[in-house]
């Protein structure tokens, strides 16, 4: 059960939710500090998705792609991260989808191709309240943080994926996913890191309390 619904379990009315986040993207985009960086592009890139969704997956920023479409995760990663969502038996617009910055970092350069930088602490502390109002409207029951920069932007934990993976932390009462972002899938092509993204998703969809078939169960073993 979720604290903030009303009793009887029916979800507040999404038209409501969808407005709230709309308010919250314009002043994101607005933002005067974010601004005053002058460190990153000036695309801003919000997020998509189910505004009454469980299931919360945040990245780290957007690329080149996302810049281009105006949507998080619709590049290389992002094709994965749907394969991803497809083999846990969500829709992408079932979920939520949302990155830690809003706009793409810059390398200072002009045009610079399909070329990303992490965003900095400086600009992550920006953008990161936005995505606390994020989860304050939408209300998941699960949060996955996609990578070391959203896990270190959410949960302010340091060192690497691997050492705060498959297992649930917590933000402002709701349970936190740690697990590799699908990038770094892409670029090692390794079965056994797949399985462990895997391994903490199958934590994630067991807390979601929906169901897991055997085959699931086997997937990249
Ligand atoms: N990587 C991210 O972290 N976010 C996106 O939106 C795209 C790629």
């Amino acid at each position: 059960t979720h604290s903030a619904r009303p009793a009887g379990g029916a979800k507040p009315d999404p038209g409501a939710k969808r407005a709230r986040l709309r308010e919250i993207a314009i002043r994101a985009k607005r933002c005067a500090e974010t601004r005053a960086l002058g460190s990153l592009r000036d695309q801003f890139v919000f997020a998509i998705g189910n505004p009454d969704a469980d299931l919360m997956l945040i990245g780290e920023a957007p690329g080149a792609a996302e810049e281009q479409q105006h949507e998080p995760f619709v590049g290389p990663a992002g094709k994965l991260l749907d394969k991803i969502v497809g083999a846990m038996g969500f829709e992408r617009e079932q979920i939520y989808i949302s990155n830690i910055v809003k706009f793409r970092p810059s390398t200072g350069d002009g045009d610079q191709g399909t070329r990303n930088r992490k965003p900095t602490a400086e600009e992550m502390a920006t953008s990161v309240g936005y995505v606390h109002e994020e989860i304050e409207v939408v209300e998941p029951k699960v949060i996955v943080a996609l990578g070391g920069t959203a896990m270190e932007g959410l949960l302010g934990l340091e060192g690497g994926v691997g050492s705060h993976r498959s297992k649930f932390h917590t933000l402002r009462g709701v349970p936190v996913m740690v697990t590799y972002h699908p990038s770094y899938l892409l670029r090692s092509g390794e079965n056994r890191e797949k399985r462990k993204v895997w391994e903490d998703l199958l934590l994630v969809m067991e807390k979601l309390g929906v169901q897991i078939s055997p085959r699931q169960r086997r997937y990249f073993l």
